[in-house]
């Protein structure tokens, strides 16, 4: 299985258009930037599945030589996209698919209603493309072109904002994806309230673990933007809750980091005991 990073910042990117808070203006100064969450993988080298549609698509697309399109005039290696939540940073990147022949988009059915409702991306590239539903049923297996086998496990109910109020449980996964033929294991939770055991329990001889990485401290919002709620209220525990609690041995990427984490930071220190995902890191499992 082949893993490629596209993009490794919350929603907002790295620095933030609006945002001059000292991770912002640290990378305005240093021409750093990260852009927003999304991930690429394949088992075959021929097929690609997007983890997550980032705001950044089109740019994280040119910049990734293994996505590039060919050799038939259209032909793409992007055969569909896998949500792990229904949040304006991982979809809204579906609207730049839109030139695509067909579209396959995997959701579970309240992610899937909430962008056939209040965000009804769904209906609006259906005009373009021929959109391809697949439900996620957390706890199921399912097998994707190029051979990788998938199943998503429920990590939590927040809703995204707009969303507010859409019934059912399954709105945050994570994703355990598994390479038959190297027996290689990703797991991807860029969103992660609490250790429970079903996330525990999907990580469980996992050769890589990406994580949620959104935010260093619980009180980050405060220390450095002046306000705002604790980052475990925010459905994201933040890293110094995680980092050492999770079992010795598993090689732990945390993604999904806010412009306020000191760790997303150009020249930030190096974190014990696990990394920090870079835009354009290849893995190999
Ligand atoms: C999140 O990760 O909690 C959301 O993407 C927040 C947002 O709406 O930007
Ligand atoms: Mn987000
Ligand atoms: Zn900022």
């Amino acid at each position: 299985m082949r893993v490629r990073f596209l993009g490794t910042a919350a929603g907002g990117g790295l620095p933030q258009w609006n945002c001059a808070c000292a991770g912002c203006a640290a990378a305005r100064h240093a021409g750093f930037g990260r852009t927003q969450d999304c991930l690429a993988v394949t088992c075959d080298g021929a097929a690609w599945y997007l983890l997550n549609a980032s705001p950044d698509l089109r740019l994280q697309l040119a910049a990734a030589p293994d996505l590039a399109p060919g050799p038939g005039l259209r032909d793409t290696p992007v055969r569909g996209v896998l949500c792990s939540t229904g949040e304006l940073d991982h979809t809204l990147g579906l609207v730049t698919l839109r030139e695509a022949t067909s579209l396959a988009i995997y959701a579970t059915a309240p992610v899937r209603a909430a962008l056939e409702g209040p965000f009804p991306v769904g209906p609006v590239l259906s005009r373009y493309t021929t959109v391809r539903w697949h439900e996620v049923v957390p706890g199921h297996w399912f097998n994707l072109d190029g051979g990788l086998m998938v199943k998503a496990v429920t990590l939590g109910a927040k809703r995204p904002r707009y969303a507010d109020g859409l019934p059912g449980d399954d709105w945050v996964v994570a994703y355990r994806l598994v390479d038959p033929v190297t027996g290689g294991v990703l797991v991807y939770a860029p969103c992660l309230a609490q250790l429970s055991e079903a996330f525990l329990d999907v990580i469980v001889h996992a050769d890589v673990v990406v994580l949620d990485g959104t935010f260093l401290h619980e009180d980050e919002m405060t220390r450095e933007a002046g306000g705002g709620r604790p980052a475990s209220a925010m459905g994201h525990l933040p890293i110094e809750q995680t980092v050492a609690k999770l079992p010795a041995g598993t090689r732990l990427i945390y993604t999904h980091l806010n412009n306020t984490n000191p760790l997303a930071r150009p020249g930030a220190p190096e974190l014990t005991g696990a990394e920090i995902a870079a835009d354009g890191q290849v893995l190999d499992l």
